[in-house]
């Protein structure tokens, strides 16, 4: 997506350096538009060296382009950090002299603003007036917060946090597509035990359950992730209070903790690594060398998880699978999930490649969905977090018919 981010004239403009590289390390196309001011507390190649993008603070610059309407145009979003109490009042006045003011006037993205000023300045009537103003029209406002201020008093006009500002940015850009729909994510592997201390496992991380839940609260979902042997750090990612985390170990574990979220969730999610097998018998002390020879392990089936979701599924509600092929060629991986969406009854079907090197525990992933029809109604490629936006808006797409029912 399109980010202009405005830069004003306060000290506080060092921490918007952070918060250009947030939102660029999101995958954003980030324009800074200063002001002159802005300028002198951080110079013009930093801005363009972090957001890959020319910088420029004059109307007269690229005027074949016409860029002094074009950058709000094509704005998805404009975010205003720091905004002092002078551009505060310049929008809530509709002036436009200088790019900013222009690119403002020009847009109808939404628009988010973190004053920082001195408390003063920011209790001042005309300034409470300007923010009301705002507010009414629509802008979102983030902070200020409470604390030490340039001059070293202190009081409310402190920028919020650059992380902050990105968090309120993110959160505008996002569809809220999915408000109130329960979803069930099953995500990461599970290990079966052969004793106390070993265990049939796989190496899925959990990272692609993980995103898809995130994915889904940050929409409106209100998430049931059943987590099987996920690291706490790949679970940080999920911390959201629509999200209620579930951890499992085992399959049965899973195949139970997935039937209670399904009960009442829409769309059923199973991103979960399950073991085929497990151990036929598993012993209560830790198996020794000591009797001697190779140990032979009997395997018994476990049961298909989602399959047992599928002839249990609920008038109008979408079951999404997945499936981690080794195949030669994409038609041989196209073929196999066909098949595999056809064996399941799954609604959609979610298809990786995977090997030594790539799907499993690594940060990105490529992905295609198939329809229930076996079609591939998307194909996404790029950071498991993108894969979940795809995943998503294909879950959107087959719940709407049966949203509308
Ligand atoms: O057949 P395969 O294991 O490749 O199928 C993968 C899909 O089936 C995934 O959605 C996985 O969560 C699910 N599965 C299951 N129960 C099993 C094995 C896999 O629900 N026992």
């Amino acid at each position: 997506m399109n980010i202009v981010v405005g830069v004003t004239g306060g000290i506080a403009a060092y921490k918007s350096v952070q918060l250009v590289r947030l939102l660029v390390k999101a995958g954003h196309d980030v324009t800074v538009v200063p002001t002159d001011d802005a300028l002198r507390f951080v110079g013009l190649p930093t801005w363009e060296a972090l957001s890959h993008n020319p910088v420029t603070t004059s109307v007269h610059d690229d005027v074949a382009r016409v860029r002094h309407v074009a950058l709000g145009q094509g704005a998805d979003l404009v975010v205003v950090a720091p905004a002092t109490a002078n551009t505060i009042a310049k929008m809530a006045a509709g002036i436009a002299d200088n790019l900013l003011g222009t690119t403002l006037l020009a847009t109808e993205a939404p628009v988010l603003i973190a004053p920082a000023m001195h408390a003063e300045m920011w209790r001042h009537p005309a300034t409470t007036a300007n923010i009301g103003t705002l507010r009414d029209r629509g802008v979102h406002i983030v902070g200020p917060a409470v604390g030490e201020l340039a001059g070293g008093d202190s009081g409310p006009g402190r920028m919020v946090e650059p992380e902050e500002i990105a968090e309120a940015a993110l959160a505008l850009l996002t569809p809220r597509d999915l408000d109130g729909v329960r979803i069930a994510v099953s995500a990461g592997g599970t290990r079966e035990p052969l004793d106390p201390v070993r265990y049939l496992g796989n190496r899925s991380s959990g990272r692609q359950g993980v995103a898809l839940a995130a994915e889904a609260a940050a929409r409106g979902a209100v998430v049931t992730l059943v987590a099987a042997n996920i690291s706490a750090d790949v679970l940080a990612e999920a911390r959201h209070p629509s999200i209620a985390v579930v951890p499992v170990g085992t399959a049965a574990e899973l195949a139970d903790a997935m039937a209670d979220a399904a009960v009442d969730a829409q769309a059923v999610v199973m991103a979960a690594a399950v073991a085929d097998y497990r151990p036929a018998v598993v012993s209560d002390r830790k198996l020794t060398k000591e009797g001697g020879g190779v140990p032979a392990i009997e395997l018994v089936e476990t049961p298909d998880i989602v399959a047992g979701l599928v002839s249990r599924r609920r008038d109008g509600q979408v079951i999404v699978g997945f499936a981690a092929e080794t195949p030669q060629s994409e038609e041989e991986l196209v073929e196999r999930a066909r098949r595999k969406q056809q064996r399941k009854g799954v609604d959609l079907l979610v298809v990786n490649e995977v090997g030594w090197e790539r799907g499993f525990e690594s940060a990105g992933n490529a992905v295609h969905i198939l329809g229930d029809g076996g079609e591939v109604v998307a194909t996404a490629e790029g950071t498991k977090r993108e894969v979940a936006t795809a995943v998503l808006d294909a879950i959107v797409e087959a719940l709407a018919p049966l949203r509308r029912r």
